[in-house]
């Protein structure tokens, strides 16, 4: 749910760190009154058109009886699905001038859609309809090698590291060999692979990842053709391949990922849609408010005493990423602090942990000539053997770069860091207990206390 007044973002907060269910799709209590903390809205806008999400669920086989979470009883406008996530996107870029990539599982029909966005219009210019679709195709793997489709692609992701490509490329491509034609419907998943061995997952994984980043670089060139822009606004649930998402940087002049580019993020775009301006994007720091002061002192010297810090403070982070203010900071030095980290998060021993760098250090550690302040892009380690603990199998990081106007407070704790160490990098990763959305409360800070016997800074 996002508030939004005069082109402001007031309010953009997510259901699940309200009602503590992970991915929850549905408005609660919780959320609306906090959003109300923030202003009294006049209008709704909700980011599908609910009768052809009807009419699709039926044609896939399904009873229609779905409706739209509405909150509040106001005047609602509603937007289509794709249109939502061009609008989130296209209205909190700083371009003018653009072409949107939206790649998604489905929207009403649509899996994969190009707009250009020009003076505050944004116009269709391309679109493929279920059931070819990126989406599909990623989450129909992910289900086959065991893990959650719609939940636990980035799992895939982190997998592919570790297998080999070429194994089963070739069979991989058959089942999207081109950015236009799928084998079929993936909606029913993977239907004729045949039996899959442990180390099999990681081989597919890779494969998996392989193929989409072709087909990925396939549709932009052909976006960047249709609508002959080079600047790119990139949406929709795909726009969280950070692997992936580095070769755009390639490919043009200048790419924005809104922070949350996920139906996650939808309210957002459906709000920004009928304001139809662009609004102003300072901060992700847009959620449930913890107030204080960014403890800077104590986290240095927590880290620099124990390692590891985990802190808490001042409003929730909009996306998926904890970016500082819900984190887990350690010391990227330590080749043990991963284990020990990861015995706090409980989770699988190949998932990498994410640095944050001060901004004006990134090119001296990280392969890497653009900012990026949201953790979006994966990009080659220059100085693994510093900092082992936020490398990945394959040599590289999925990097948060902090400048001083976008956390201050943060890039002070890395600034002291690095003035100590030499070092101007922490690991980061988010604050939450296994298989629960990321902190967002005071009774969150108090569960999460009780269950790891772990003091949260504040
Ligand atoms: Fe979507």
């Amino acid at each position: 749910m996002s508030l939004i007044k005069d082109g402001e973002i007031l309010f953009a907060g997510h259901a699940e760190r309200y009602s503590k269910q992970k991915n929850d799709w549905y408005n609660n209590k919780e959320i609306i009154l906090d959003a109300l903390n923030y202003g009294t809205p006049t209008h709704i806008a909700y980011y599908e058109k609910p009768q052809l999400k009807r009419s699709r669920l039926i044609l896939k086989g399904g009873s229609g009886d779905w409706k739209p979470n509405i909150p509040l009883d106001l005047p609602v406008k509603y937007f289509k699905h794709h249109y939502s996530h061009a609008a989130a996107g296209y209205y909190t870029s700083s371009f003018k001038d653009a072409v949107i990539v939206v790649l998604d599982s489905i929207g009403e029909y649509n899996t994969s859609t190009i707009w250009s966005g020009e003076e505050n219009k944004i116009k269709l210019k391309y679109k493929q309809n279920y059931p070819v679709s990126f989406g599909l195709f990623y989450s129909a793997f992910t289900q086959l090698i065991g893990l959650m489709p719609n939940q636990e692609e980035y799992i895939m992701m982190g997998m592919a590291a570790y297998g080999d490509k070429d194994k089963y490329y070739r069979k991989v491509n058959e089942y999207f060999p081109s950015i236009h034609s799928q084998k079929y419907n993936f909606h029913r998943g993977i239907t004729d692979w045949g039996w899959v061995t442990e180390q099999d997952k990681f081989d597919i994984a890779a494969a998996v990842q392989f193929v989409y980043e072709l087909r990925l670089a396939e549709f932009m060139n052909m976006a960047k053709f249709i609508t002959g822009k080079n600047k790119l606004v990139f949406m929709g649930g795909c726009a969280l391949n950070s692997s992936a998402n580095t070769m755009l940087w390639r490919l043009f002049n200048d790419v924005w990922i809104m922070p949350n580019p996920g139906d996650a993020g939808s309210s957002l775009g459906a709000a920004a849609a009928l304001y139809g301006k662009h609004i102003k994007w300072e901060t992700p720091y847009l959620g449930y408010d913890l107030g204080g002061k960014y403890p800077v002192n104590e986290i240095v010297e927590g880290i620099l005493k124990d390692k590891i810090v985990a802190v808490a403070t001042g409003r929730a982070e909009y996306g998926p990423r904890a970016l500082g203010n819900r984190s887990i900071l350690a010391d990227p030095r330590d080749p043990s602090i991963k284990d020990k980290v990861n015995l706090i998060k409980q989770r699988e021993p190949f998932r990498p942990f994410a640095p944050v760098i001060m901004e004006e250090c990134a090119s001296k550690w990280f392969d890497m000539n653009f900012a990026s302040p949201y953790m979006q892009y994966t990009v080659k380690c220059l100085q693994p053997e510093k900092i082992p603990s936020v490398v990945h199998a394959d040599g590289t990081s999925r990097v948060q770069t902090v400048n001083r106007h976008q956390h201050k407070d943060l890039w002070r704790v890395l600034n002291k860091f690095y003035l100590q160490t030499g070092v101007p990098v922490l690991l980061n990763t988010s604050l939450n207990i296994k298989g629960q959305p990321l902190l967002n409360d005071e009774k969150d800070i108090y569960e999460w206390e009780k269950t790891y016997n772990f003091k949260i800074i504040r």
